[in-house]
């Protein structure tokens, strides 16, 4: 796939308006009060947001939020199929899932991190939002609705691509958290307007494409989290491309029986046994380093003041799991990165969310910290365990996108960069 693609600064959007595909999709507080709990995927959209502002365009900014059933219909369906009781299912009820999935209070801080109003529309391309849309002016900045309270988001609906397009002039897409999604407002709508890239796609791509099509060597990736199933696409992909490849987090216990281990009560995908065993072999054949954990933290239950102790990898006895990987591992595991060129990291080593249990997911940041490797961090739960272990100032990118860089990493064709135009 080319990933070398047309940006801002390629088209003139002086005076023009500009659908700007953003990746909003933010934490929010679970208590329905409409409190963001990190905004940093707003403040990575900022810089193209003020450079299209800058020259003169008006910025039509639209995101999806959640996973919101977009008709009621549907909504029956899912909660029927969730057992629950039929005269349960209200239309209140969904309109209150709905509401609890508005980006107005997206729109409230990005106006207060731009230092402007910000105008909200009621609907995605409805009555409110074409009528916002005629009317604004360059410097405006108007927030759509959570695109997916469009039933044709999802399904890449032509009809609703389009509507979306006829309300501007240029397409931008710096949704790098939602570029493996094919919808309508990610890829959509490139059928009907010049579609090029924002700054932050640009330097994800930069940043992980670099990395993977032409790395700093020796390229160590760092695979870990709790399914090996969930893994195997980047697993495979980086049997290509790296030299190192280290295992952690509950996925290692899956490899660790398919040699023969015990692992008690630990996380285990017996389906996945064979296809471990495959990939030790195919990092023999290839000549890659393949680094499993030597020793392991066991819990006798998954909580955070279970006891615990260390014992070598391949020894857990039932009625205790593996829940870190152990000190042995750890040095080995640094030690890897000491020396790396670039290094890729997705996946905790272990529940960091756990304070007994996150010695090796905060050993590997710090190792990363003090590397003068070039270090780049998958999003989703790496990206939050960097954050909450405070090495995320030490990391050379951070990525925005969790699905989005996986699938990155796993090679695959992104729908939502493929449809920009080429540079
Ligand atoms: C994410 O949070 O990874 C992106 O916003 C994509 O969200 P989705 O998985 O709901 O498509």
């Amino acid at each position: 796939m080319n990933y070398s693609k047309k940006t801002v600064k390629d088209v003139d959007v002086n005076g023009k308006k500009v659908l700007l595909r953003c990746d909003f999709n933010v934490p929010m507080a679970k208590d329905g009060s409409g409190v963001i709990t990190d905004d940093k995927r707003i403040r990575a959209a900022l810089p193209t947001i003020q450079y299209l502002l800058d020259q003169g365009a008006a910025v039509i900014a639209c995101s999806h939020m959640g996973k919101p059933v977009a008709t009621f219909e549907s909504y029956v369906k899912k909660q029927t199929e969730k057992g629950k009781d039929p005269a349960s299912i209200t239309q209140e009820k969904w309109k209150k899932s709905l509401a609890e999935l508005s980006l107005k209070p997206v729109a409230a801080r990005l106006g207060e991190l731009l230092g402007k109003d910000i105008i909200m529309a009621a609907d995605v391309v409805g009555p409110d939002a074409q009528a916002k849309a005629a009317n604004l002016q360059p410097g405006q900045v108007l927030l759509l609705e959570n695109t997916r309270f469009e039933k044709g988001e999802t399904k890449n609906d032509p009809a609703l691509a389009k509507a979306m397009a006829d309300m501007a002039e240029v397409y931008v897409s710096d949704a790098f958290g939602a570029v493996h999604r094919a919808h309508a407002s990610t890829a959509g709508v490139a059928d009907y307007l010049p579609a090029v890239s924002g700054f932050l796609i640009q330097k994800e791509l930069d940043f992980i494409g670099g990395a993977l099509a032409n790395p700093k060597r020796p390229l160590v990736a760092i695979l870990g989290g709790s399914k090996v199933s969930s893994k195997i696409g980047v697993i495979n992909n980086l049997l290509e491309i790296a030299d190192t490849i280290i295992i952690g987090g509950g996925m290692a216990y899956t490899f660790s029986a398919a040699q023969g281990g015990t692992v008690g009560d630990s996380l285990l995908e017996e389906d996945w046994k064979d296809y471990s065993l495959e990939m030790i072999q195919k990092a023999k054949d290839k000549g890659v380093k393949l680094l499993l954990p030597v020793d392991t933290v066991i819990a006798d239950a998954f909580a955070p003041d279970a006891n615990s102790k260390v014992v070598n990898a391949g020894e857990i006895p039932e009625g205790w799991q593996g829940l870190d990987i152990g000190p042995e591992t750890v040095k080995l595991y640094c030690e890897a990165v000491a020396d790396a060129g670039t290094v890729i990291w997705n996946g905790p080593m272990g529940v960091f969310e756990f304070e007994k249990f996150a010695a090796g997911t905060k050993a590997v940041a710090e190792a990363l910290s003090k590397t003068s490797a070039i270090t780049i961090i998958g999003g989703g739960d790496s990206a939050a365990a960097v954050q909450q272990l405070g090495y995320a100032d030490k990391m050379t990118h951070i990525s925005t996108g969790g699905g989005a860089s996986l699938e990155f990493m796993e090679g695959k064709e992104l729908p939502g960069v493929a449809c920009l135009l080429d540079a």
